[in-house]
């Protein structure tokens, strides 16, 4: 923790959203009671458009014999006509989507009136090919504006849309069209980033190779780049000829409150990654609610989140909430180094960005690349930087903050999840002063708690587990197919409260400070992985035998992928073998899960009952050889100097 404190400038404090007084009176007020917190949230759901109304506003139980989460039960919406159909009347023409391609010279700009017709005109496609109100609809795409309108058009007809990064690979695509048994999935010929090309397509059509994917009736293929694809049959067909004399009325979908909106899976510390269901009134509530004052939105900002809708960021922060707030969004195809690293700056320039919302694995990336990049740009049109994904180090919040942001830029650290659907702690810009690395105070309705490893909730200046204490709309309901996983992972270890899987201190000015992940589940690059998923992978390869992985320091991503492998007996440790190692993870997971560090070993360390010590994995794979702790329950101990001759001798 450092002690440096930033005050905000006067002027921005002066047009701020909210003043330090209304963020205490409000937030004592949210959290009150059960009661005073279903007040807060019938207020807040006053700004979206309900086709009914909720009466009833919060029934919950974390009792896991007596569960319930239900927001706004009686209420009936329609998402996509909060984020289109409301601000046709008003401004029509306003910029919705700002689209900068990965090359600079490729940019469009679509109004509110042209998103709502692009909807409209594919809900109405997706209707006739069967799709109904509860089906599920699988999205592949590039971060192109298809990516956006195909959510929308989900939400419209009352889809439940499961978004699979473009990253991934056939295999996980397969895993994930297994689980939500999708009828639908939406994706293009191939993805363009820093001018390589991804085969999605073809990655399409392994994946429907895979059994069980055959609920799978069409695929619809949007034309990005033009090369030549194969097209199956009455299979696959293309985007633009779906759409094309599509009407741009399209009837929205009645939805329920508790309807659910959409599945997103992410890793867990066990198993296969899980899809994280999120309903449709208290989601949009909880969105559109914690973006206007996280980000302290005004009608003209030009908003930049950098996140790939692949991921939670990208639905609330780069999607769902700017647009039913009626911020124009920008949306970038391409990566910060493409084709030099001063894009992102040049980008800000060209749009007139107001509010940059990025994560600090790209702030350490351009950081190491040297200012001089970032000063071709001007940037005066910045006003607030945002940070998401991973604890920011202070030395790249430094950068952001006098580099990126020239010194007059609050930065608001933003601390949630997949599962928290929206930001449960951040400064509000105006509401206090910034502490780097701090994610600092809870947002409305959040009550975080500090609890040690003797069960016991903490006061004061602490250090322990993070739980809250708390229920608010936009959390998830459950994990798709498997409600008994969802009760296990969040509210059973502490009943009563909802387990983050995060470690956090608060120190002596209240204020809290995310120390990363307590489980199994690596952040890497601020997206996250399952150890046990990565295990299973490497495991899977014919050479190998066992496998444990863990996290390790890396200067770019935060935190990167460690192997310790032992091979079946025969198998060479060769270079060429850790080399296909590595491939054979990245082609069955996606790049993201690179192996970093590879040791092969002829033992790994395990207690008496046959458990993998972690811990001893991780401190070797730092560096750190000394004060491993506590090592009595080792089997057997002299593994240990074996493994720090094979550290130290290839690190
Ligand atoms: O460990 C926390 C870290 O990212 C995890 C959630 O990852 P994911 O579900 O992929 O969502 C990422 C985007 C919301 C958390 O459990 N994390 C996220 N934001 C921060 C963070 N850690 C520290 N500071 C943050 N601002």
């Amino acid at each position: 923790m450092t002690q440096k404190s930033f005050p905000i400038a006067a002027e921005f404090i002066a047009a701020a959203n909210t003043s330090p007084e209304q963020y205490s009176k409000e937030y004592q007020q949210s959290i009150e009671s059960p009661d005073a917190n279903a007040n807060f949230w019938a207020q807040r759901a006053e700004l979206i458009d309900w086709i009914k109304k909720p009466t009833k506003i919060r029934d919950v139980s974390y009792d896991v014999n007596d569960f319930r989460i239900k927001w706004f039960e009686d209420g009936e919406l329609n998402l996509s006509v909060n984020c289109l159909d409301r601000h046709l009347k008003d401004n029509p023409y306003k910029p919705a989507i700002i689209w900068e391609g990965d090359h600079p010279s490729l940019h469009k700009i679509i109004s509110f009136k042209e998103l709502h017709a692009a909807v409209c005109r594919l809900g109405n496609a997706l209707r006739k090919r069967g799709v109904e109100k509860g089906d599920r609809v699988t999205l592949y795409l590039p971060m192109i504006p298809e990516a956006m309108i195909a959510m929308l058009a989900c939400a419209r007809i009352g889809a439940v849309h499961s978004v699979v990064f473009g990253g991934f690979s056939a295999e996980s695509l397969g895993n994930r069209l297994i689980d939500s048994q999708s009828k639908i999935v939406i994706t293009a010929d191939e993805g363009v980033r820093g001018n390589k090309h991804t085969p999605l397509k073809a990655n399409v059509d392994r994946a429907l190779d895979m059994d069980g994917t055959e609920s799978v009736t069409n695929v619809i293929v949007v034309h990005r780049t033009g090369n030549s694809v194969p097209m199956s049959g009455r299979r696959d067909v293309w985007y633009h000829s779906l759409v094309d004399g599509e009407s741009v009325h399209c009837e929205p979908e009645v939805m329920n409150a508790e309807d659910p909106l959409f599945l997103l899976y992410t890793s867990g510390s066990t198993g296969k990654p899980k899809g994280v269901v999120h309903t449709t009134g208290g989601y949009l509530t909880y969105a559109l609610s914690t973006f206007r004052d996280v980000f302290d939105i005004k009608d003209n900002d030009v908003y930049w989140c950098t996140a790939d809708v692949g991921w939670i960021t990208g639905h609330t922060y780069a999607t769902y909430a700017p647009l039913a707030n009626g911020t124009t969004t920008l949306m970038f195809e391409g990566v910060p180094e493409y084709p030099t690293w001063a894009r992102i700056g040049h980008i800000i320039d060209k749009h007139s960005v107001t509010v940059l919302y990025t994560a600090p694995t790209a702030i350490r990336a351009m950081m190491k690349e040297g200012d001089a990049f970032v000063r071709e740009s001007d940037r005066s049109s910045l006003r607030l930087l945002g940070s998401v994904g991973e604890p920011i180090n202070p030395e790249a919040w430094d950068w952001y903050y006098h580099v990126v942001g020239d010194g007059r830029c609050p930065i608001v650290d933003t601390w949630w999840q997949t599962e928290t659907g929206g930001i449960l702690m951040a400064p509000l810009p105006g509401a206090d002063h910034l502490k780097p690395g701090a994610a600092m105070n809870p947002l409305y309705g959040i009550k975080p708690e500090i609890i040690d490893g003797d069960g016991e909730i903490l006061q004061g200046a602490a250090e322990g587990n993070l739980l809250i204490n708390s229920s608010w709309p936009g959390q998830m309901r459950t994990v798709y197919n498997d409600h008994k996983r969802f009760l296990a992972t969040y509210f059973s270890d502490y009943p009563g409260y909802y387990f983050t899987g995060d470690g956090a201190q608060r120190d002596e000015d209240g204020h809290y400070w995310i120390t990363g992940r307590v489980d199994d589940v690596l952040n890497v690059s601020g997206h996250r992985l399952g150890t046990a998923e990565i295990e299973s992978s490497v495991v899977a390869h014919p050479a190998t035998a066992e496998a444990a992985i863990v996290g390790m320091p890396h200067e770019i991503r935060g935190t990167g992928v460690c192997a310790f492998v032992i091979l079946k007996s025969g198998e060479e440790a060769t270079k060429s073998l850790k080399t296909e190692l590595n491939r054979h993870v990245r082609a069955e997971i996606g790049p993201i899960a690179n192996l970093d560090a590879i040791y092969i070993v002829d033992a790994l360390p395990k207690t008496r009952s046959g458990k993998i010590m972690r811990r001893i994995l991780r401190s070797l794979a730092a560096g750190k050889y000394d004060g491993l702790g506590d090592l009595s329950t080792l089997a057997d101990s002299s593994v240990i100097v074996e493994l720090i001759d094979i550290v130290k001798a290839e690190r």
